[in-house]
């Protein structure tokens, strides 16, 4: 198992030898490895068992650093990495040659992104290279969202584990770019539209496909818990459920079900907040997993704020 611990210096010195260490990020623990050392890239890769087709993003940290990676910084980009960073969210920009073709799965952008965790940011600071860190999940599953989620999945895999607590916004960054002046979404995430909106003016949200995945982020099945999920609305499915002797758990947005057992239910946010969802979502993902039921029933939040990320979450989980 990987030890855990808050202990900078020693993840600082895990990394600068070509280790992987597990890092905490405002938005899911990463799995991070030095960004210009093809062997720990590759060993990023293998850990997760993620396909090589499927670039990782690269941690800064700090937003002055950005020209030693990238060749130039359209102008809403720009607006968006001063207002946003550090923060949840990656912009995707034309890469300088340093950055090796194996982080960006042979793509001329690559993905970056300064977090603003303290801890991470300390580490980042401290070092002489950007990390490398997708989420720190084997490939598909629900990322982590605290350093036990890491150790559950990865523990075995990794020699350490720098604990910065529980994820304080709990969804991926938003990851946004540009093709043809027109500023593109490609993964909803952290950061709501509407504030990116407020910014740059109109973007535009690319709709997923799974044919040609531009970024698998944008897989139709993916951040997937084991057991089968289905949306819906509630009062329905569990009435179609119960007819059917089926077994199942709930994850509602704020709702409480006196005649279910409390491991057979999770809402996202009693209170009906949104931020309070997104940093409870897959920790409620992962606690229903362990129910012992055969589905999982969901429902969808309104499409405000970070309604629309986090439903985008549930449909790609419920997508198997
Ligand atoms: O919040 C986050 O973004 C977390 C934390 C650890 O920073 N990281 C994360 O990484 O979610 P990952 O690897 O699980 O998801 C990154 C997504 C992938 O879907 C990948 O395809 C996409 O970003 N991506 C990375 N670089 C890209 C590029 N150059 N072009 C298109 N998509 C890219
Ligand atoms: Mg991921």
């Amino acid at each position: 198992m990987a030890e855990i611990g808050k202990d900078i210096e020693k993840a600082a010195a895990l990394l600068s030898s070509g280790k992987l260490v597990a890092i905490p990020t405002e938005t899911v623990y990463g799995l991070a490895g030095n960004a210009l050392d093809e062997q720990a890239v590759l060993s990023i890769f293998k850990t997760k068992k993620r396909p090589s087709f499927d670039p990782l993003i690269v941690h800064l940290g700090d937003k002055a650093q950005l020209s030693d990676y990238v060749k130039e910084v359209p102008e809403e980009l720009e607006e968006l990495a001063s207002k946003f960073w550090p923060g949840p969210l990656t912009l995707l920009l034309p890469k300088r040659g340093v950055i090796p073709d194996l982080v960006t799965s042979g793509l001329d952008t690559v993905g970056i992104r300064v977090p603003r965790h303290p801890l991470t940011r300390e580490l980042l600071q401290s070092l002489d290279f950007p990390l490398a860190a997708p989420s720190a999940n084997p490939f598909g599953y629900i990322s982590p969202t605290s350093a036990l989620h890491v150790q559950d999945q990865l523990g075995d895999k990794l020699p350490y584990i720098l604990d910065g607590g529980t994820c304080e916004v709990g969804l991926e960054s938003t990851i946004v770019g540009m093709e043809q002046g027109q500023v593109i979404i490609y993964r909803l995430g952290g950061i709501a539209v509407d504030r990116i909106e407020s910014a740059v003016g109109k973007v535009l949200i690319l709709p997923q496909s799974s044919s040609n995945p531009k970024s698998p982020g944008m897989l139709k099945s993916h951040y997937a818990p084991g057991i089968p999920m289905v949306l819906g609305n509630l009062d329905e499915l569990m009435t179609k459920y119960r007819q059917k002797g089926i077994v199942f758990a709930v994850l509602s947005f704020n709702r409480s079900f006196p005649e279910l057992s409390q491991e057979l239910q999770f809402a996202l946010s009693p209170a009906g907040d949104y931020d309070e969802a997104a940093r409870n979502l897959f920790q409620g993902m992962r606690f229903l997993d362990r129910a012992k039921v055969e589905i999982i029933l969901a429902e969808e939040l309104p499409e405000i704020h970070l309604g629309k990320a986090i439903n985008d979450r549930l449909r790609r989980a419920s997508a198997k």
